[in-house]
């Protein structure tokens, strides 16, 4: 059974991932699109050959007017909670960019409409599918390292104007709701929670450093620390240049685990042992937004994959509220300075 499917916002996400990992897929026919921007959803319907006719600048005309079974929500932060619930309830299955939304309560409404309709709601938190961070999880959980006891994790480009040419709402806390902390933390925070454990207390530094015209943080400097007690550092940023940074590092009982920390091993190992030294493991390097960094994440497949009934959802709504949580609890932690408890968070 092919899978029709519909994207809408047609921006930069949707051009570099949904569309071409739609497009890679013979059991998925992309039916319709959708953007405010026309012209935009018109480019984005002639590079991957949807018929110009199903483009549409109103999501929900074109939920009624197309067979749908599933959309993918590529919009600005504040417009997922209320597209995502729309489509959930004309019964098609949703895949929606992180953050999910911009408060525990949309989330909470998005995980209930999904429920109730009995379709499949995934995130794109991607992080905790790329292969090197799923064999990181498997080194932390065969012991080879012992226990973890501290972690640093690192998310930092240049900033979205380098991204999206449409991006503007990225610095604009009403459409946002927050900046580098919701772009790139919830990625990092994701994968800490994925590998590691569920983040208890959050203290956290946010400040706009350099953007102008910016109501929402460009640099965040999160301590965390987890409900088994291992403590870390989230930091990300916008302002890091000409690289970006999307690494992570584990400090264990018995050594260290890198990843996508050193250029020619995206994942490494160094034991304290005497002898037994640098253990690289052969798997292919995290995906990078600069120019040619961009390949399959596998969101896409798995969203596709869990609506067949093949897989189970890897990346439901409780998981994405999870790390949205977290967010929340840094954003009320730099505004309060003060530690901030998860159990807090409503
Ligand atoms: N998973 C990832 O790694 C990743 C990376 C980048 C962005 N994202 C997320 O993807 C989402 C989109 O980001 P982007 O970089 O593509 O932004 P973008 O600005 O490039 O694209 C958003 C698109 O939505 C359109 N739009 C705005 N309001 C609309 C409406 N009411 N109806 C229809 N279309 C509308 C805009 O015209 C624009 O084309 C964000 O939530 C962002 O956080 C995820």
């Amino acid at each position: 059974m092919k899978v029709r499917v519909g994207v809408i916002g047609t921006g930069a996400i949707a051009k570099y991932r949904h569309l071409p990992e739609y497009a890679s897929r013979e059991d998925v026919e992309i039916v319709a699109l959708c953007d405010i921007l026309e012209n935009k959803a018109v480019k984005a319907a002639k590079r991957f050959g949807v018929d110009e006719n199903k483009v549409y600048t109103d999501y929900k005309e074109m939920l009624a007017k197309e067979k749908l079974d599933a959309v993918s929500v590529c919009l600005p932060n504040y417009l997922h909670a209320e597209v995502t619930i729309f489509a959930l309830n004309q019964g098609l299955h949703v895949l929606v960019e992180k953050p999910m939304a911009t408060s525990v309560k949309e989330a909470d409404a998005m995980i209930s409409a999904a429920k109730k309709n009995n379709k499949v709601l995934m995130v794109g938190q991607n992080q905790r599918l790329a292969p090197l961070h799923v064999l990181a999880k498997k080194i932390i959980d065969s012991g080879m390292l012992g226990k973890v006891y501290t972690f640093r994790t690192v998310f930092g480009h240049a900033g979205p104007e380098h991204w999206s040419p449409s991006g503007s709402w990225f610095f604009d806390k009403q459409k946002a709701f927050a900046g580098s902390l919701a772009d790139l933390g919830v990625h990092k925070i994701d994968l800490v929670q994925f590998i590691l454990d569920d983040i208890e207390e959050v203290a956290c530094f946010s400040a706009i450093l350099e953007k102008k015209d910016c109501t929402v943080d460009d640099n965040s400097i999160a301590i965390v620390r987890m409900n088994n007690g291992i403590m870390g550092t989230v930091e990300t940023s916008w302002t890091y240049k000409p690289k970006e940074e999307n690494g992570t590092v584990f400090f264990c009982e018995k050594g260290t685990l890198k990843m996508a920390v050193e250029p020619d091993a995206p994942l490494v190992a160094y034991f304290n042992e005497p002898g037994r030294g640098r253990l690289v493991f052969e798997v292919p390097a995290l995906q990078t937004n600069e120019e040619g960094g961009q390949f399959n994440t596998g969101v896409i497949d798995s969203f596709i994959d869990t609506i067949h009934g093949n897989i189970a959802n890897p990346i439901p709504g409780e998981i994405g509220k999870k790390a949205l949580t977290a967010v929340i609890a840094c954003m009320e932690s730099a505004k309060s300075n003060r530690k901030v408890k998860i159990a807090e968070v409503r």
